[in-house]
Order: C-alpha cells, then structure tokens, then sequence
C-alpha cells in the first residue's frame, strides 16, 4: 500500500516493523526496503520479497550513531569522526559486528554494515522505532534502485505491507560503502561521499575500488560488487561521447529502436531515436539517473546508449553503477 508519509503513517510504519512485517521508506539515496533488524523472521522477508541470495548482507539504518555500541563490537575513532562529520548522510561504514547481530542481517560475516540515512522520514521513522532496521535498496535483486515511492510499487508490489511516500530521492545513487573493520579503510562501493571527502576526515586516503568489476566472486561482501548489478531489461551500453551519434544511427539503420541517455551530446533530431538528455554535473546526473534508465526501460527498445562518463574521480560512482548495468544488461562493456 502507497501512502504519504506524515506523523500518523509513520507511527504506523514502526508498528507494522515491531509486528515483523516489511515497510519501505524513503532515503536520501534510494528507496530501502525495511525490516527489524533484530528479528530474523522478518529479515528473511526481505531476501524473499527481493529474490536476493541469503548470504549477501544487509545495511543496518539507525536513527542516530549513540545506536552504535549495541550494533558493533568495536567503533575505531575513525569511525566516530566520520559519523561526526557525515551522518545523517550517504555513507555506510563496515565495522566489527556485535554477536546480537543476528546472522540474517550480515550474511554470517563477522562485521555489520551501518548507517543513519539523511532523509527526513526515515529519520522520523527510525527515531519511532527506537532500534536498528535492514534496509537494501527497495528493488528485485540485480535491478535498478527505486528512488520515487512509485518505483517501488513497480518492483515490490504486494510483497511490502507499506510504502511510505517521501517524494524523490535527493542524492539518487547508493551510500558510499567504506570498510572499517580491517586495518586499511576501503571503499567497497563508490558513492557521493568520494574517497578525498574521506581523507579530509581520518587524515589517510582509503582504498579504492578497481574502476570496472572484473568478475563475479560466489559470495560478494558487497552484492553491488557484482559485474552484473543496477541493471535495467533492455541491453545496455557505454558509449565514448564523440561515437554516440554514429553508433545510434548505425543501430538504427539495423533495425533497432534505440535510446539514448546523453549529457554532453546535440541530439541528431532523428526521429528514430529516443533522445534522453541528462543533467551535466555530478549531482544532478545521479538524482535523475535511475528514474531516465527506468523510463528509457519501460519502452521496450532494443538498446540503450549512454554517454560514458569522464575518466573523472567526481564521476567513479557514476561510472561504476553504469558499468554493472552494462553487464547485467547482458552486454559486456566495450
Ligand atoms: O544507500 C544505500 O546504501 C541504500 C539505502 C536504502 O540505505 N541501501 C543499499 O542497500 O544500497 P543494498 O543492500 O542494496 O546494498 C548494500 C550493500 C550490499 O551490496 C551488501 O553486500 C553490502 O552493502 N554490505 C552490507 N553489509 C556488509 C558487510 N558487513 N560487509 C560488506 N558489505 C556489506
Ligand atoms: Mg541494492
């Protein structure tokens, strides 16, 4: 059920997640799909409802870092500076679970995954339930992150006891993962929060990534780590901005109905193809990015184009989202 978020609604969310049932919120990032965190039964709706192996773990969402101490073992002062400085905000931090975690929630791993989301409902939401909740990304497992309420229906319907409704999400793509837990902090998935922003915090760069993803591993820490992930039905590729234009009218000349998704690029104004322009600057291209893939998905084309984004650190989170989506979508990156 679809239904706004006010106080009522949300005191009702937080009822139906001490009955053990799934709520899906609103996050700053994308849409998560909400359960107990301390009730196993109602995380295992989670993997159910998404088609999401069980052994890939879970975020945990708290209202606020005084949570920390019953979710994880350790909090390295590292952790406690980053919270300082960017909670409630975009980023998970990877610490030493507390062995309360149930094993549901981290996929068996000795460490949790944390976070207190900068969005005003789930605040209110988290701060009514008074604990920690699971919350993946409101999405069947490998698809494209939800980030209107309206998205969620479309992926979950039925499935979720209630959608809370608290508009667009502002920032659009996931929270930066950052790995705590080891004695080198690592990026495990890029996001708004860069590694610069970081290492302005704790004073030493973390690891990064590996730009493209390389290879399935059987059991990812990180299920957004797979080659194939964020990815719509139609088949997808990245496409150098200088070689859009002539790569759409060739796949047109084939026979295919195509789209493209491109900020930098003029439109050929042929009307055999679906010209999708997108925002030019890092934020606005993100807050809009899932919404034009799903739109672009929903016509049924044969191929998808996009303007392969710059070989630019502002960009990473970008470039791996539409990485994965190449490769879920069935086609290997150039
Ligand atoms: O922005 C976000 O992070 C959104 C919103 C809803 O908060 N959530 C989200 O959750 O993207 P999900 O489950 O779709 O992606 C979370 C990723 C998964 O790839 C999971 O493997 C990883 O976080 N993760 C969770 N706990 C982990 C742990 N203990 N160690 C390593 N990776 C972990
Ligand atoms: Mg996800």
């Amino acid at each position: 059920m679809l239904i706004g978020a006010n106080p009522e609604t949300i005191r009702a969310a937080a009822d139906l997640l001490r009955a053990g049932a799934l709520v899906a919120m609103p996050t700053e990032t994308v849409y998560g799909l909400a359960a107990d965190a301390l009730n196993p039964d109602a995380v295992a709706k989670i993997f159910a409802a998404k088609g999401r192996p069980a052994d890939h773990p879970l975020i945990v969402h708290l209202p606020d870092a005084e949570h920390l101490p019953r979710w994880a073992s350790s909090i390295p002062r590292e952790a406690l500076a980053l919270a300082r400085a960017f909670w409630p905000g975009p980023l998970t931090l990877i610490l030493k679970r507390d062995p309360g975690v149930p094993d549901a929630v981290t996929g068996g791993q000795d460490t949790v995954g944390i976070r207190v989301p900068n969005h005003p409902v789930a605040l209110a939401l988290l701060r009514a339930f008074d604990s920690g909740v699971a919350a993946p990304s409101a999405n069947r497992f490998g698809r494209i992150s939800p980030t209107t309420a309206a998205h969620v229906v479309e992926e979950l319907g039925d499935a979720v006891a209630m959608v809370l409704d608290g508009g667009p999400c502002a920032v659009g793509i996931e929270s930066t993962i950052l790995d705590l837990s080891r004695s080198t902090p690592e990026i495990l998935r890029p996001g708004a929060i860069t590694a610069e922003d970081i290492a302005q915090v704790i004073g030493r760069m973390p690891r990064q990534p590996t730009a493209q993803p390389a290879s399935n591993p059987a059991v990812p820490r990180v299920s957004g780590s797979l080659a194939a992930h964020y990815a719509p039905r139609t088949p997808l590729r990245l496409v150098a901005r200088n070689d859009l234009v002539a790569q759409a009218l060739a796949a047109c000349d084939q026979g295919l109905r195509v789209a493209v998704l491109a900020h930098h690029c003029a439109d050929p104004d042929d009307a055999r193809i679906v010209w999708q322009a997108a925002l030019s600057d890092f934020v606005g291209f993100a807050h809009d990015l899932y919404a034009q893939l799903r739109k672009l998905d929903s016509l049924g084309l044969d191929l998808i184009l996009v303007e392969a984004p710059l070989d630019d650190e502002a960009w990473r989170a970008i470039s791996d989202r539409l990485g994965r989506a190449a490769v879920g979508s069935g086609i290997e990156p150039a």
